[in-house]
């Protein structure tokens, strides 16, 4: 499965032998440079970044790293091997052998998969654009821009699937892909937390711990889809999207660790003395916190939803490890809980599971999200600092679903509107908030140097010091 980079686009996928996708492609080459130019990194276009590029996508060896400017990198088309034996693991298919085409009953949905997840990936660069130019390091622009590829070579895995089997309508999502705009007030991006600004360097790395988290669980669900093609190219994709989620937990990490450091030196807990000596209060990383992880569980999507159970039973989605889980991999007949308002009160109900599937997902993304929240943890509590960070309770601030528009404290308790609004600077972040964060955004582009308010990382990338010139300016 060595990827071929004499040709034009890079591919595992014998592209030359197939012409017209090829072409289709090739046009759309060019639409994606511009793109790239328009809405991607800020003022990068000259600087050479140590990235890695795949070189196959054995688990062995696959990255190379070297310095490359971002215009030039290689991206492409790259789909883990095919198993010609891979049967369906669930839903209405289960035992049967996975679809090598699409199904023309599953087309408009699949179609509208596909659109979905690979709109996310443009997005998230759009987001990002401006972060380049306060980053705190260049180990940490350089992650900044190692993400920013990957998004992109995201986009190219969605749209070589949108482009090969879905003909003309494939070609002109493809295109649209290209259309729509992050925060765009006529043309946004298709979901919420992907029109959100990421306004600072804290908000970049609670956007990739938590969102990036986000799309591991959604293409770990399409991993295991009976469409054989798109389970392979997530398969690939999940892969690179370890690291952005290890970008934004050792990111946050050494906010914590610097803040620490500080309230230790000073022997203070307060908010106004960590601030003026240029470290980042807790309560403002908690409140940046609540605010990426309500944000993030809203893009599962309704707590109740009959297009998730259509999705699981026809094969085009599945559950986070449909492998290791010990039940029917059907669902019918079995119940799931999910919460309701009635009265003032949350309250747990019984529904069916397969109309239950995207709160599923959710929870399960909750389990992976608090993990990490307890190694930050573990920051504080090794520097001896007795505050903790903790996940809001995930019917707080919500937008989708039954528990949108429901006024929750983070601990989980209904609050009136009145409380809502004497709390909300205190629960979510406040302009005072973005604006301090924001006065500390300054960049430091020397070998070696660090911003005061965060940590230097204990090991630099692939295998090499903390002070390496990870990125080189033109
Ligand atoms: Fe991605
Ligand atoms: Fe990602």
């Amino acid at each position: 499965m060595a990827i071929d980079y004499s040709q034009k686009i890079p591919n595992n996928v014998n592209l030359a032998d197939d012409r017209t996708l090829q072409r289709a492609l090739e046009q759309w080459q060019p639409n994606f440079i511009h793109w790239w130019d328009d809405v991607g990194p800020e003022n990068s276009t000259n600087n050479e970044v140590y990235l890695r590029t795949a070189t196959s996508v054995d688990p062995q060896g696959w990255a190379h790293f070297d310095y490359v400017k971002m215009r030039d990198y290689r991206w492409g088309i790259f789909l883990n091997p095919a198993d010609p034996e891979r049967k369906v693991d669930f839903g209405d298919h289960k035992g049967e052998k996975a679809w090598q085409d699409v199904p023309g009953e599953h087309r408009a949905n699949l179609r509208r998969i596909i659109v979905t997840q690979g709109d996310t990936e443009p997005a998230s660069v759009e987001q990002q654009r401006h972060l380049g130019l306060t980053a705190p390091s260049l180990y940490d622009l350089r992650n900044l821009f190692q993400v920013n590829v990957e998004e992109g070579r995201h986009l190219w895995a969605m749209v070589y699937l949108l482009q090969k089997y879905f003909g003309r309508d494939g070609r002109e999502e493809a295109a649209a892909l290209l259309e729509r705009t992050s925060g765009d007030a006529n043309n946004p991006r298709i979901l919420g937390a992907f029109n959100e600004k990421t306004p600072d360097w804290l908000a970049f790395f609670m956007f990739t711990y938590f969102t990036d988290r986000d799309g591991k669980f959604q293409l770990a669900a399409l991993a295991e889809s009976a469409f054989d093609p798109l389970a392979r190219t997530t398969k690939f994709m999940l892969t690179e999207e370890a690291h952005h989620m290890f970008v934004g937990e050792s990111g946050v990490s050494r906010v914590l660790q610097r803040t620490a450091q500080v309230m230790n030196e000073l022997k203070t807990d307060d908010p106004a003395l960590v601030r003026a000596a240029g470290a980042i209060d807790l309560g403002t990383i908690q409140r940046y916190l609540n605010f990426h992880y309500s944000v993030t569980i809203d893009l599962f999507g309704a707590d109740q939803s009959s297009n998730a159970a259509t999705f699981y039973s026809s094969g085009l989605k599945g559950r986070y490890e449909e492998g290791k889980r010990a039940d029917d991999h059907v669902l019918k007949g079995q119940t799931y809980k999910v919460l309701e308002v009635q009265n003032g009160q949350l309250v747990e109900k019984e529904v069916p599971m397969l109309n239950a599937l995207n709160e599923v997902l959710r929870d399960d993304f909750i389990k992976d999200s608090v993990a990490g929240v307890g190694r930050w943890n573990k920051v504080l509590e090794k520097a001896g600092i007795a505050t903790r960070l903790t996940v809001p309770h995930k019917a707080f601030n919500r937008k989708i679903g039954a528990l949108a528009g429901i006024k929750l404290s983070p601990d989980g308790r209904v609050v009136s509107e009145e409380e809502w609004k004497l709390k909300e600077k205190e629960w979510l972040p406040s302009p005072d908030d973005f604006a301090f964060v924001a006065s500390l955004m300054r960049p430091v582009l020397e070998p070696g140097k660090y911003a005061a308010w965060i940590a230097p990382p204990a090991m630099g990338i692939n295998k090499n010091p903390v002070d390496f010139e990870y990125v080189r300016f033109g």
